[in-house]
Protein backbone atom coordinates (compact mmCIF):
# COMPACT_ATOMS: atom_id res chain seq x y z
CA UNK A 1 0.00 0.00 0.00
CA UNK A 2 0.74 3.94 -0.41
CA UNK A 3 0.34 5.09 3.13
CA UNK A 4 0.94 8.94 3.84
CA UNK A 5 1.51 10.09 7.32
CA UNK A 6 0.83 13.62 8.70
CA UNK A 7 2.19 14.50 11.57
CA UNK A 8 5.44 12.96 10.46
CA UNK A 9 7.11 14.64 13.38
CA UNK A 10 5.54 13.87 16.69
CA UNK A 11 6.21 10.65 19.01
CA UNK A 12 3.56 8.29 17.54
CA UNK A 13 4.43 9.13 13.73
CA UNK A 14 8.74 8.56 14.17
CA UNK A 15 7.62 4.82 15.66
CA UNK A 16 4.87 4.79 13.05
CA UNK A 17 6.85 5.59 9.94
CA UNK A 18 9.34 2.68 10.46
CA UNK A 19 6.85 0.10 11.01
CA UNK A 20 4.73 0.87 8.23
CA UNK A 21 7.35 1.24 5.80
CA UNK A 22 8.30 -2.91 6.91
CA UNK A 23 6.11 -4.29 3.48
CA UNK A 24 4.45 -0.37 2.39
CA UNK A 25 5.46 2.45 0.63
CA UNK A 26 5.22 4.99 4.01
CA UNK A 27 5.62 8.76 3.45
CA UNK A 28 5.38 11.50 6.32
CA UNK A 29 5.26 14.88 5.87
CA UNK A 30 5.43 17.52 9.18
CA UNK A 31 3.57 20.43 9.98
CA UNK A 32 6.05 22.67 7.71
CA UNK A 33 5.00 20.82 4.71
CA UNK A 34 1.36 19.63 5.22
CA UNK A 35 -0.21 22.00 7.41
CA UNK A 36 -3.30 20.00 7.87
CA UNK A 37 -5.55 23.53 8.43
CA UNK A 38 -4.38 24.65 5.18
CA UNK A 39 -7.57 22.57 3.14
CA UNK A 40 -5.21 24.13 -0.38
CA UNK A 41 -2.34 21.37 1.21
CA UNK A 42 -3.68 19.37 2.00
CA UNK A 43 -6.17 18.70 -1.47
CA UNK A 44 -2.66 18.80 -2.91
CA UNK A 45 -0.75 16.26 -1.19
CA UNK A 46 -3.78 13.56 -1.47
CA UNK A 47 -3.75 14.68 -5.29
CA UNK A 48 -0.20 13.82 -5.54
CA UNK A 49 0.63 11.13 -3.50
CA UNK A 50 -2.83 9.20 -4.58
CA UNK A 51 -2.38 7.07 -1.16
CA UNK A 52 -4.19 4.05 -0.56
CA UNK A 53 -4.84 5.34 3.20
CA UNK A 54 -4.16 8.28 5.12
CA UNK A 55 -3.02 8.62 8.72
CA UNK A 56 -3.55 11.54 10.61
CA UNK A 57 -0.88 11.55 13.12
CA UNK A 58 -1.30 15.57 13.03
CA UNK A 59 -3.09 16.50 16.45
CA UNK A 60 -2.71 19.68 18.68
CA UNK A 61 -1.77 17.90 21.88
CA UNK A 62 -1.31 20.22 24.70
CA UNK A 63 -3.73 18.99 27.07
CA UNK A 64 -4.03 21.75 30.02
CA UNK A 65 -2.64 24.78 27.30
CA UNK A 66 -5.78 23.56 25.18
CA UNK A 67 -8.34 24.91 27.54
CA UNK A 68 -6.51 28.73 27.06
CA UNK A 69 -5.58 28.05 22.98
CA UNK A 70 -9.71 26.73 22.22
CA UNK A 71 -9.81 28.38 18.85
CA UNK A 72 -6.03 26.88 17.98
CA UNK A 73 -7.00 22.93 19.45
CA UNK A 74 -10.20 23.35 17.06
CA UNK A 75 -8.54 24.22 14.24
CA UNK A 76 -6.21 21.37 14.11
CA UNK A 77 -7.74 18.75 15.81
CA UNK A 78 -11.58 19.48 14.44
CA UNK A 79 -10.83 21.53 11.28
CA UNK A 80 -7.79 20.42 10.11
CA UNK A 81 -9.22 16.62 10.30
CA UNK A 82 -12.64 18.01 8.15
CA UNK A 83 -10.06 19.28 5.44
CA UNK A 84 -8.19 15.63 5.42
CA UNK A 85 -11.79 13.81 5.42
CA UNK A 86 -12.85 16.13 2.71
CA UNK A 87 -9.69 15.64 0.50
CA UNK A 88 -9.80 12.00 1.11
CA UNK A 89 -13.42 11.67 0.19
CA UNK A 90 -12.82 13.70 -3.48
CA UNK A 91 -9.63 11.07 -3.96
CA UNK A 92 -11.47 7.93 -2.63
CA UNK A 93 -9.27 7.38 -0.12
CA UNK A 94 -9.74 5.90 3.60
CA UNK A 95 -8.66 7.96 6.37
CA UNK A 96 -7.55 6.64 9.74
CA UNK A 97 -7.84 8.99 12.14
CA UNK A 98 -6.17 8.79 15.69
CA UNK A 99 -8.27 9.67 18.50
CA UNK A 100 -8.59 9.65 22.75
CA UNK A 101 -9.62 8.18 25.60
CA UNK A 102 -10.25 12.24 26.48
CA UNK A 103 -13.89 11.90 24.86
CA UNK A 104 -15.22 10.08 27.57
CA UNK A 105 -15.90 11.92 30.58
CA UNK A 106 -14.78 8.93 33.11
CA UNK A 107 -17.78 8.11 34.81
CA UNK A 108 -18.64 5.05 33.39
CA UNK A 109 -16.35 3.30 36.02
CA UNK A 110 -15.98 0.12 33.54
CA UNK A 111 -13.82 0.12 30.47
CA UNK A 112 -15.48 2.22 27.51
CA UNK A 113 -16.60 0.18 24.39
CA UNK A 114 -16.25 1.71 21.29
CA UNK A 115 -20.25 1.93 21.61
CA UNK A 116 -20.50 4.12 24.58
CA UNK A 117 -21.40 7.60 24.59
CA UNK A 118 -18.70 9.78 24.07
CA UNK A 119 -18.75 13.51 26.77
CA UNK A 120 -15.61 15.02 27.23
CA UNK A 121 -14.81 16.89 29.90
CA UNK A 122 -11.89 18.81 28.64
CA UNK A 123 -11.52 20.93 25.83
CA UNK A 124 -8.52 19.30 24.02
CA UNK A 125 -11.34 16.23 24.33
CA UNK A 126 -14.16 18.31 22.48
CA UNK A 127 -11.41 19.03 19.89
CA UNK A 128 -10.59 15.74 19.39
CA UNK A 129 -14.63 14.30 19.13
CA UNK A 130 -15.10 17.19 16.77
CA UNK A 131 -12.29 15.34 14.74
CA UNK A 132 -14.18 12.59 15.08
CA UNK A 133 -17.52 13.52 13.87
CA UNK A 134 -15.87 15.42 10.83
CA UNK A 135 -14.33 11.61 9.75
CA UNK A 136 -17.70 9.98 10.69
CA UNK A 137 -19.71 12.95 9.24
CA UNK A 138 -17.72 13.27 5.81
CA UNK A 139 -15.31 10.55 5.39
CA UNK A 140 -17.07 7.39 3.07
CA UNK A 141 -14.06 4.79 4.46
CA UNK A 142 -12.53 5.52 7.87
CA UNK A 143 -10.80 4.01 11.11
CA UNK A 144 -10.81 5.98 14.00
CA UNK A 145 -8.30 4.41 16.61
CA UNK A 146 -8.61 5.45 19.82
CA UNK A 147 -5.82 5.33 22.50
CA UNK A 148 -4.41 6.68 25.89
CA UNK A 149 -1.56 7.35 27.90
CA UNK A 150 0.47 7.30 24.89
CA UNK A 151 4.41 7.02 25.63
CA UNK A 152 7.47 6.59 23.34
CA UNK A 153 10.80 7.56 22.35
CA UNK A 154 10.29 11.28 20.91
CA UNK A 155 8.09 13.96 22.56
CA UNK A 156 7.22 14.77 26.36
CA UNK A 157 5.58 11.78 27.83
CA UNK A 158 4.97 10.40 31.54
CA UNK A 159 7.92 7.89 31.03
CA UNK A 160 10.26 10.82 30.21
CA UNK A 161 9.15 13.32 32.89
CA UNK A 162 9.74 9.75 35.56
CA UNK A 163 12.56 9.32 33.88
CA UNK A 164 14.17 13.21 34.24
CA UNK A 165 12.54 13.21 38.03
CA UNK A 166 14.23 9.82 38.52
CA UNK A 167 17.72 11.26 38.53
CA UNK A 168 16.88 14.67 39.86
CA UNK A 169 14.80 14.21 43.08
CA UNK A 170 14.60 11.41 46.44
CA UNK A 171 10.72 11.17 45.82
CA UNK A 172 7.73 12.10 43.69
CA UNK A 173 4.57 12.37 44.08
CA UNK A 174 1.74 10.90 41.46
CA UNK A 175 -1.82 11.03 41.16
CA UNK A 176 -3.37 7.50 42.66
CA UNK A 177 -7.15 8.16 41.85
CA UNK A 178 -6.65 8.05 38.02
CA UNK A 179 -7.47 5.35 36.26
CA UNK A 180 -6.29 4.13 32.28
CA UNK A 181 -4.25 2.11 30.25
CA UNK A 182 -0.61 3.15 29.16
CA UNK A 183 0.37 2.65 25.66
CA UNK A 184 3.67 2.38 23.96
CA UNK A 185 4.02 4.26 20.41
CA UNK A 186 5.39 0.63 19.44
CA UNK A 187 2.60 -1.08 20.35
CA UNK A 188 -0.13 1.29 18.54
CA UNK A 189 1.96 1.54 15.62
CA UNK A 190 1.92 -2.17 15.37
CA UNK A 191 -2.11 -2.60 15.73
CA UNK A 192 -2.53 0.26 13.54
CA UNK A 193 -0.83 -1.86 10.53
CA UNK A 194 -2.77 -4.22 10.96
CA UNK A 195 -6.12 -2.50 11.29
CA UNK A 196 -5.10 -0.64 8.13
CA UNK A 197 -4.27 -4.10 6.58
CA UNK A 198 -7.47 -5.76 7.67
CA UNK A 199 -9.88 -3.46 5.53
CA UNK A 200 -11.97 -3.49 8.14
CA UNK A 201 -13.22 0.11 9.30
CA UNK A 202 -14.74 1.36 11.89
CA UNK A 203 -13.74 2.72 15.18
CA UNK A 204 -11.27 0.50 17.10
CA UNK A 205 -9.69 1.12 20.77
CA UNK A 206 -6.25 0.49 21.13
CA UNK A 207 -3.73 0.43 24.10
CA UNK A 208 -1.63 -1.74 26.33
CA UNK A 209 -3.44 -4.56 28.39
CA UNK A 210 -4.00 -3.79 32.43
CA UNK A 211 -6.21 -5.45 34.39
CA UNK A 212 -8.27 -1.99 34.20
CA UNK A 213 -7.12 -0.84 37.78
CA UNK A 214 -3.65 0.86 37.47
CA UNK A 215 -3.01 4.59 38.08
CA UNK A 216 -0.36 6.85 36.98
CA UNK A 217 1.15 6.36 40.77
CA UNK A 218 0.91 2.45 40.10
CA UNK A 219 2.87 3.19 36.39
CA UNK A 220 5.61 5.57 37.85
CA UNK A 221 6.44 2.49 40.37
CA UNK A 222 7.02 0.16 37.89
CA UNK A 223 8.97 2.50 35.97
CA UNK A 224 11.50 3.59 38.68
CA UNK A 225 12.99 0.31 39.69
CA UNK A 226 13.15 -0.76 35.78
CA UNK A 227 15.61 2.35 35.31
CA UNK A 228 17.45 1.14 38.42
CA UNK A 229 16.42 4.50 40.50
CA UNK A 230 15.47 4.22 44.08
CA UNK A 231 12.94 7.49 43.75
CA UNK A 232 10.60 7.12 46.04
CA UNK A 233 7.15 7.55 44.26
CA UNK A 234 4.68 8.87 47.03
CA UNK A 235 0.56 8.39 46.13
CA UNK A 236 -1.44 11.84 46.03
CA UNK A 237 -4.88 12.51 45.00
CA UNK A 238 -6.18 14.48 41.79
CA UNK A 239 -7.14 17.23 43.78
CA UNK A 240 -3.54 17.53 45.49
CA UNK A 241 -2.48 18.39 42.05
CA UNK A 242 -4.73 21.00 40.30
CA UNK A 243 -4.06 21.24 36.35
CA UNK A 244 -6.17 23.23 34.31
CA UNK A 245 -7.93 20.75 32.42
CA UNK A 246 -9.81 17.97 33.91
CA UNK A 247 -9.00 14.25 33.86
CA UNK A 248 -11.54 11.31 33.67
CA UNK A 249 -10.77 9.45 36.42
CA UNK A 250 -11.29 6.19 34.92
CA UNK A 251 -10.41 5.91 31.27
CA UNK A 252 -9.62 2.38 30.34
CA UNK A 253 -10.59 1.51 27.16
CA UNK A 254 -12.34 -2.11 26.31
CA UNK A 255 -10.74 -3.91 23.75
CA UNK A 256 -12.97 -6.78 22.78
CA UNK A 257 -14.37 -5.89 19.68
CA UNK A 258 -10.32 -5.09 18.19
CA UNK A 259 -9.58 -8.50 19.43
CA UNK A 260 -12.43 -10.06 17.62
CA UNK A 261 -12.18 -7.82 14.57
CA UNK A 262 -8.51 -7.93 13.45
CA UNK A 263 -5.72 -10.17 14.24
CA UNK A 264 -4.32 -8.09 17.31
CA UNK A 265 -3.51 -9.65 20.44
CA UNK A 266 -2.30 -6.61 23.03
CA UNK A 267 0.95 -6.71 24.96
CA UNK A 268 0.62 -6.40 28.85
CA UNK A 269 1.85 -2.58 29.69
CA UNK A 270 4.22 -4.22 31.87
CA UNK A 271 6.20 -5.93 29.09
CA UNK A 272 5.73 -3.25 26.34
CA UNK A 273 6.97 -0.56 29.36
CA UNK A 274 10.30 -2.93 30.09
CA UNK A 275 10.81 -3.12 26.03
CA UNK A 276 10.95 0.69 25.73
CA UNK A 277 13.27 0.96 28.74
CA UNK A 278 15.05 -1.54 26.89
CA UNK A 279 15.18 0.41 23.70
CA UNK A 280 15.95 3.78 25.20
CA UNK A 281 19.22 1.48 27.08
CA UNK A 282 20.13 0.87 23.63
CA UNK A 283 20.15 3.98 22.17
CA UNK A 284 21.90 5.61 25.59
CA UNK A 285 24.79 2.39 24.51
CA UNK A 286 25.10 3.74 20.56
CA UNK A 287 25.27 6.90 21.63
CA UNK A 288 28.39 6.99 24.00
CA UNK A 289 29.66 4.06 21.43
CA UNK A 290 29.33 6.90 18.62
CA UNK A 291 30.76 9.60 20.59
CA UNK A 292 34.36 7.18 22.26
N1 LIG B 1 0.14 11.71 23.75
C1 LIG B 1 -0.86 11.05 24.34
O1 LIG B 1 -0.82 10.70 25.55
C2 LIG B 1 -2.07 10.66 23.52
C3 LIG B 1 -3.09 9.95 24.17
C4 LIG B 1 -4.23 9.60 23.41
C5 LIG B 1 -4.29 9.95 22.07
N2 LIG B 1 -3.28 10.65 21.49
C6 LIG B 1 -3.43 11.01 20.08
O2 LIG B 1 -2.41 10.33 19.36
C7 LIG B 1 -2.04 11.08 18.20
C8 LIG B 1 -0.54 11.23 18.14
O3 LIG B 1 -0.14 11.93 19.31
P1 LIG B 1 1.39 12.26 19.61
O4 LIG B 1 1.55 12.09 21.08
O5 LIG B 1 2.28 11.58 18.64
O6 LIG B 1 1.35 13.83 19.33
P2 LIG B 1 2.58 14.83 19.10
O7 LIG B 1 3.86 14.20 19.52
O8 LIG B 1 2.18 16.13 19.71
O9 LIG B 1 2.60 14.94 17.52
C9 LIG B 1 1.67 15.69 16.80
C10 LIG B 1 2.39 16.26 15.60
O10 LIG B 1 1.44 17.04 14.85
C11 LIG B 1 2.08 18.24 14.48
N3 LIG B 1 1.09 19.26 14.18
C12 LIG B 1 0.50 20.16 15.02
N4 LIG B 1 -0.31 20.96 14.33
C13 LIG B 1 -0.25 20.58 13.02
C14 LIG B 1 -0.85 21.03 11.84
N5 LIG B 1 -1.68 22.08 11.82
N6 LIG B 1 -0.57 20.40 10.67
C15 LIG B 1 0.29 19.36 10.65
N7 LIG B 1 0.92 18.89 11.75
C16 LIG B 1 0.64 19.48 12.92
C17 LIG B 1 2.96 18.58 15.65
O11 LIG B 1 3.94 19.52 15.27
P3 LIG B 1 4.46 20.61 16.36
O12 LIG B 1 4.94 19.81 17.53
O13 LIG B 1 5.52 21.34 15.60
O14 LIG B 1 3.25 21.44 16.69
C18 LIG B 1 3.54 17.20 15.98
O15 LIG B 1 4.68 16.93 15.18
C19 LIG B 1 -2.81 12.40 18.31
O16 LIG B 1 -3.97 12.31 17.52
C20 LIG B 1 -3.20 12.47 19.77
O17 LIG B 1 -4.39 13.23 19.97
C21 LIG B 1 -2.19 11.01 22.19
Amino acid sequence: MRILVTGSEGMLAGDLIPILAQGHDCYGENKAALDITDAGSVFKAVEGYRPDVVINCAAYTSVDLAETQRDLAMLVNGIGVQNLALACNAYGVPLCQISTDYVFDGSKGAPYTPFDNTCPINFYGESKLAGECYVRWIARRFYIIRTSWLYGGRGNNFVKTMLRLSTQRDEVRVVNDQIGSPTSTVSLARAIKVIIESGRYGVYHVTDQTDGRLSWYDFACEIMPLVGSRTRVIPITTDEYPTAARRPVYSVLDMTATRLSVDYIPLMWDVALAEHIDDIRREILNEAALKA
